[in-house]
């Protein structure tokens, strides 16, 4: 079944309008649930209150961020077991992080490895710079990336694990490449994707129902 997942990132800021946009989402996920896959990914702190909402409805609950270790002092990190009990997903080593908190790809496979081993799902970001791709370096760099990001996975782990490629000169940018209702299409219709990672466009309820219903029927006819 394809994913489509639902990366808020630091949107919105009040809990009324998380939960507006959860009842959105469960509305469209509901005519959807054997056809594709819904996963929400708001900030640490609706976490609590959006997994009370989504009870029974079908639609997944994510974080955007995990530690590699499993508790202890590390101010302001919140662990596997933590994002675990409330939630079945977690985005790993998404751009953004990368970029501003200086994740590595060191930092990215062990904390792969660590919510893998909480039983956790797992969605690692990789995607090239824009650099890179005027240079041709994309295919070098992704592959990089994924090689390092794995590096402490095994093949048992495939089942939970989901590569989410996101060319870094395209994220919020509105170019090709940044998935909107208008060219979902084009990228779902693509024989080895199995789903897309939404930023922008899932904050809008109508705009994210486009892109979930115009994935089910895609895949509904392969
Ligand atoms: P975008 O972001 O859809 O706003 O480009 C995608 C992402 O960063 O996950």
């Amino acid at each position: 079944m394809p994913l489509v997942a639902a990366n808020w990132k630091m949107n919105p800021n009040n809990l009324d309008d998380a939960l507006d946009l959860v009842r959105g989402v469960m509305a469209v996920a509901r005519g959807q649930a054997d056809r594709v896959e819904v996963a929400i990914f708001p900030p640490f702190v609706w976490l609590s209150a959006v997994s009370d909402l989504l009870v029974e409805s079908g639609v997944k609950l994510g974080a955007q961020n995990v530690f590699w270790e499993m508790s202890g002092a590390f101010t302001g990190e919140v662990s596997p077991p933590m994002v675990k009990a409330l939630c079945q997903w977690v985005i790993v080593g998404h751009s953004e992080r990368r970029l501003y908190l200086g994740e590595t790809d060191e930092m990215v496979a062990k904390k792969t490895a660590a919510a893998l081993s909480s039983e956790l799902g797992v969605i690692m970001c990789v995607g090239e710079l824009l650099d890179h791709y005027d240079e041709g370096k994309s295919d070098q760099i992704v592959s990089a990336q994924v090689r390092a990001g794995l590096a402490s996975c095994s093949a048992d782990d495939s089942a939970r694990l989901v590569i989410a490629y996101e060319p870094v000169w395209a994220i919020g940018s509105g170019k090709n490449a940044s998935v909107k209702a208008n060219n979902v299409q084009q990228y779902v219709e693509l024989p080895l994707c199995d789903g897309v990672l939404v930023g922008g466009s899932s904050l809008d309820a109508d705009e994210f129902a486009h892109i979930v219903k115009t994935t089910s029927e895609v895949y509904g006819h392969r």
